[in-house]
Order: structure tokens, then sequence, then C-alpha cells
């Protein structure tokens, strides 16, 4: 095949990649927006494998069967709710191929024959590309422990931190300046910064805990993509360049976006330290009055307006599909049904909008937090499923809560609160929710799935 097919066919799965982008902006272009995806992957393999640069075709076969094998595997098998964990694994696979093509490229003969400013660039571009793949590839693998509860989740720091981390990075800067203007005699600076780089991974991710968690799996993703970027100009590679700034410019927005979300600096995020403990409990006033889900059913019957509220409680109780149903329920008896999602409900973006989607709730009646909050104040009833950190009036009214500053879905403005979760425990931030015991709030107690089953089997 010639090298010409190959960059036509390159520039068309980036175009696919862009769409696939832009398609999964909104709810009713997502699907869409996978498929372009799959596709421009398929092409953006398919090329590679068979392009004019690649020998021994058979083995990439085989390496290509047993990893789609794999892969297939995985996506069936993973819950929902790992699906977290699942990401942060893939991150540090792009992150360790990073580490390994920059090698591979070094030591490829043809890159060392190269001479004055190529050669300069060349190394370079290997020794940027080792440093960032290397911190993703560690970072990552400690998102993971962390998200699927192997490492303690609390974020674990210590004195003189950021004096070490910033220490790192100017000890990498200066091995780096050896190592490009002599790589034959400074080539085990390489493998120094390769472990230095993978050590500030592992203490930028310890660091953060709590709530943070969701911008730190956003921007190892933006860390990965900047690692592939890094690999394709190692490897000369326009595709890989462009998709790695595609994922690497996509996951650092996404980083903002969540960040703008829990009302944290990018910066505070990063130095980590959120959700120590220590923090001393404050002791909430007021009483908790619970309701059974017959008397729920009455207070639904008596609203016109009902806003739901769901968090990670739905999704680990897979309350999707009866929520969907009491909606059509309520629906049909004419009332008034919208659903507010909170930007980092759940345990990762848009976790619930495809919960919801999947039980076929119609997309125009699922709301953004901001769409939702001012209108709170109007509704009649608003039933929190499963949702805890993204309600806590905490975050609004008391500068002593560690999310306090946090925007939350303005809940406890609705005449009536009804919520739905199993025991009155803290949510992922560990913080106590003063919500439980406002005047205005019912506490039904169970398993999410269970408690709607009882009330659609009421209504
Ligand atoms: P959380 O604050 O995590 O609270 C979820 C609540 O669900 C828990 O308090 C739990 O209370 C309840 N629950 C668990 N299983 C249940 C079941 N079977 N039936 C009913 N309730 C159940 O949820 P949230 O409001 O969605 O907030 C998300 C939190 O996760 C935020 O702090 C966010 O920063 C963080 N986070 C988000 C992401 C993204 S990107 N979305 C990623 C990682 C972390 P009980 O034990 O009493 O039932």
């Amino acid at each position: 095949m010639g090298a010409q097919i190959q960059v036509a066919a390159y520039l068309m799965a980036a175009i696919l990649f862009i769409l696939s982008l832009s398609g999964l902006s909104t709810q009713e272009t997502a699907k869409r927006g996978v498929i372009y995806g799959i596709l421009g992957m398929i092409l953006a393999l398919v090329f590679t494998i068979i392009g004019p640069e690649i020998k021994g075709l058979e083995i990439m076969l085989i390496a290509f069967i047993i990893a789609a094998f794999i892969g297939i595997m995985v996506a069936r098998k993973v819950q929902m709710t790992a699906m977290p964990q699942l990401i942060a694994l893939l991150h540090s696979f792009v992150g360790i191929a990073a580490v390994l093509v920059g090698y591979g490229s070094y030591l490829d003969p043809k890159n060392q024959a190269l001479v004055g400013v190529e050669h300069t660039i060349h190394l370079i571009e290997v020794y940027v590309g080792i440093f960032i793949g290397a911190v993703t590839f560690t970072g990552s693998v400690i998102a993971w422990g962390k998200l699927d509860e192997k490492i303690t989740p609390k974020p674990l720091t210590f004195p003189g931190k950021d004096v070490l981390l910033v220490a790192i990075i100017i000890l990498s800067a200066i091995l780096g300046v050896f190592f490009v203007k002599d790589p034959q005699k400074y080539f085990v600076f390489l493998h120094i910064m390769t472990g230095l780089a993978s050590i500030l991974g592992i203490i930028l991710v310890m660091a953060i805990g709590g709530a943070d968690m969701p911008v730190v799996i956003s921007m190892l993703n933006s860390y990965s993509g900047w690692a592939a970027a890094a690999s394709g100009f190692t490897l000369g590679n326009d595709l890989l360049i462009v998709t790695g700034a595609l994922v690497g410019s996509s996951g650092a927005i996404l980083s903002i976006i969540m960040c703008r979300a829990m009302n944290r600096s990018f910066f505070a995020v990063i130095s980590g330290g959120f959700g120590e403990t220590g923090t001393v409990a404050k002791k909430i006033d007021g009483e908790v009055k619970s309701i059974t889900a017959e008397e729920a059913v009455s207070i639904l019957e008596e609203a016109n307006s009902i806003v739901i509220v769901p968090g990670y409680g739905m999704a680990v109780a897979k309350a999707q599909y009866p929520v969907s149903e009491l909606t059509e329920k309520l629906r049909k008896k004419g009332k008034t049904v919208r659903f507010g999602i909170h930007p980092v409900a759940g345990r990762l973006p848009g976790h619930m909008n495809v919960l919801l989607a999947e039980a076929n709730v119609p997309y125009d009646i699922v709301l953004e937090m901001d769409e939702i909050n001012p209108d709170l104040s109007e509704t009649d009833v608003a039933i929190v499923l499963g949702a805890n950190d993204t309600v806590n009036p905490g975050a609004m009214e008391d500068p002593t809560s560690p999310i306090f500053g946090m925007p939350v879905i303005e809940v406890w403005k609705a005449k009536t609160v009804i919520v739905i979760k199993r025991s009155l425990a803290s949510g992922y931030a560990g913080v106590d929710n003063p919500l439980f015991y406002k005047e205005n709030t019912r506490m039904l107690f169970g398993d999410a799935k269970a408690v709607l089953d009882k009330i659609n089997a009421a209504f």
C-alpha cells in the first residue's frame, strides 16, 4: 500500500475523531459520536498495520486479535460503577506505550543516524514523551488503585511535598539538557528521568483524594493525550499527533469544567490534600423525619411539579429502570416531572445521563444543574435518588464544610424533599449532609430500586 493512501486514510480518521467529539457533546447525538469514533479507530488501526513501514504483519495480527478479545471481554464484564477505574487503567496503557515508543524510537538505528537540528529535536521529543508517559503511567495506576479501593482513597501528603515535586521537575529538566547534548554519554540520565517522572506521578495522585478524583481522571486523560501526541512526534505519525492533541485538549477542557463545577481551582486540585482527615464533624441541628413508601406515594399524589435528582446510589442500585417507570406514571397523571443532573453526580462525567438514556427517560426532561436550580423554589417535590454530596446545603451555607463553595443542586428549596438512600451515611467526599435534618426533608430509607419498586406498585 502506498504512503499516500495511508495519509488519506489518516486524514479521514482524524475527521471522524473530530465528528465523534462533537457528537458526544449532546445526548441526542452521543450514539452517533461513538460510532464515528469506532470507525475512525478501525481506519487508523487497519491503515497503520498494513502501512508501508510495518514489518511482521503476522505478529501484529496475533497481537491485535488477543488485544481485541481482552478488550471485548473487559468491556462486556465491567459494571457501570467501575467505569472510572477501567478508564484510569486504560490511561496507564497510553502512558506506558509512550514510554516504550520513546525508548524504541531512541534506539532505532535510523534515528541514531540523524544529525544536526533534526537529531536535537528528535532527542527532545523522546525525552518529553517519556517524561509525560511515565507520569501518566504511574499516576493512572495509583488512580485505578484508589478508585478500586486497593489503595486508601484518602489524600496522602507530607511536609515539603510541593518542594519535592518542583525539585523533581527541575532536576528532570537539567538531566534533559545533558541528555540532549550528548545522548551516548548521558543515556543513563534517560533512565533516571524515567524513574523520577514515575515517582512524580505517584506523589501527584497519592496526594489527591475525596471529591477531587474525577478531575484527576480527566487530567490523566489529558496527559495520556499529550503522551500520545509526543509519541506521534517521535514516530513521525500525523494521526497520532492529531488524535493526541484532541484527547489532550478535550481532557484539559473537561478538567476545567469539572473544577468550576466543584468551585476548585485546577492548581488546588493538583496540589492535593482535599478531603484530608482531621476536619471535626460539626453537630447538625434538626431532627430526621423518616417516611414509608406509601407515605411517599401520598406526597407525590398531591404534587404537580416534581424534580428528581439522581446520584451514585441510583447507579449502584440500578434504579434507572424503576425511576423511568415512575416518571412515566407521574407524567400520565398530568404531573410535570424533570431530572436535575449535577456535573459530577455519580462517578464519571455524564454517568447519570447515560443511565437515564439507557432506561429511555426522554432527553428533554433531563436538565443540567444550572437549568434546574432556578426552578426549585417553584417545585412541589424534589426526589433525591441516591445522591448526597451533590445536594449538600453545607456547600453553600457552612464555610467550615470541606466542600464549601462547590455548586450544588438546591433541592431544599422545593416544598418537600424526599431523600431515598439506605442510611444517613455520607457520600464520596465523606462529609455529613445537613439536608437530611431540614424541616421539609423526608428520609425514605432503603435500596433505591427496592423503594421505587414499592412506590411503582402502589401507584
Ligand atoms: P455520593 O455523594 O457519592 O453519595 C451517594 C449516596 O448513594 C451515598 O451516600 C449512599 O448512601 C447512597 N447509596 C449507595 N448505594 C445505594 C443504594 N443501593 N440505594 C440507595 N442509595 C444508595 O453521590 P453523588 O451525590 O452522586 O456525588 C458524587 C460524588 O462523587 C461527588 O463527591 C463527586 O465529586 C464524586 N465523584 C464524581 C465523579 C464524576 S466525574 N461524576 C467521579 C469520582 C468521584 P447510603 O449508603 O446511605 O445508601
